[in-house]
């Protein structure tokens, strides 16, 4: 872990070359790189890295809410907060150390959390980079308070893409979305691929446990499985939007898609004594279709 920004950050390598920066801030993904050196994640070029807020990019976890209902900051408190690093993480099943360059990284609520969300909680959340390159999170909250508590969650994954109107996204066709720019109005997506060229800000429900976006321009495609995570929010913000964010450039919609994995719909409940377990793996492959015209 070094000093970063006046931040810490761990920094994760794999034998191949492939790296995964990780800050303490926010326990906020803020760079994934393959084998070749190329960054696989967006990180806005008016990204503000100090806190109390997220930076804009990366993989912001939001919990215990998505959203902004009630009386929780915008997707909760997680995000804006300081992780800290366990050094001698416990083995974990199904055999999520092997081979794996990892880091574990522990969230407890302070005083302050617990006056606007009275629920003692422990969240693990560790982060890992297989021999593939592949970028593994895995985030477990268990309750250690004597009641029951509910949340929702996202993995706000900014992906970088090379032109937002060549991107298409594979898995979601057919599916019901809460549509976030009509009040969470409940809609049924047609029969093909989600392509952009307007705002789309949606929490895509039941999904399945693998879903994929390409980038045709750039041949390359993001392979997105989870399990834990039956939601999938799609975000971008397009043009008046972008303009309407400081810490986010006019033009920048162009260049990233986020793809969440995601609790929503339906809430996690816990009672005390419990633990919940989201995963979400991301590989970046070339895509092998991709016609030359
Ligand atoms: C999206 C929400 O997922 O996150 C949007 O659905 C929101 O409504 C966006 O604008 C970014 O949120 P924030 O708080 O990081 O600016």
């Amino acid at each position: 872990s070094k000093d970063w920004n006046g931040i810490d950050h761990v920094l994760l390598r794999n034998p191949q070359g492939a790296s995964a920066r990780i800050s303490l801030h926010g326990g906020q993904v803020i760079s994934w790189k393959n084998d070749q050196g190329e960054e696989l994640l967006f990180t806005s070029s008016k990204a503000i890295f100090k806190p109390p807020k997220a930076m804009r990019g990366g993989v912001p976890i939001c919990f215990p809410q998505f959203g902004n209902a009630g009386s929780l900051e915008q997707h909760g408190f997680a995000r804006n907060k300081l992780w800290a690093v366990d050094d001698d993480p416990p083995p974990l099943p199904p055999n999520d150390s092997v081979g794996k360059s990892l880091v574990d990284l522990l969230l407890k609520p302070s005083e302050e959390d617990l006056k606007f969300w009275p629920h003692s909680f422990e969240y693990r959340l560790r982060v890992s980079l297989a021999a593939s390159g592949n970028l593994i999170l895995i985030s477990r909250v268990r309750n250690i308070n004597g009641k029951p508590f509910s949340f929702s969650f996202a993995y706000h994954t900014y992906l970088s893409v090379s032109d937002i109107s060549e991107v298409r996204i594979e898995g979601l066709e057919t599916l019901d979305y809460l549509d976030n720019l009509h009040q969470r109005e409940r809609f049924t997506e047609q029969g093909d691929a989600l392509t952009f060229e307007t705002e789309v800000d949606r929490i895509y429900l039941n999904s399945p446990n693998a879903i994929a976006v390409l980038d045709h321009e750039r041949k390359r495609t993001y392979v997105i499985r989870k399990e834990g995570l039956p939601d999938i929010v799609v975000w971008n913000p397009w043009e008046k939007k972008s303009k309407s964010m400081v810490d986010f450039g006019d033009e920048e919609y162009k260049q990233m898609v986020c793809v969440d994995g995601a609790v929503i719909e339906k809430p996690i409940t816990l009672k005390p004594g419990e633990e919940w377990t989201g995963r979400l793996e991301i590989s970046a492959v070339p895509s092998s279709f991709c016609s030359e015209n």
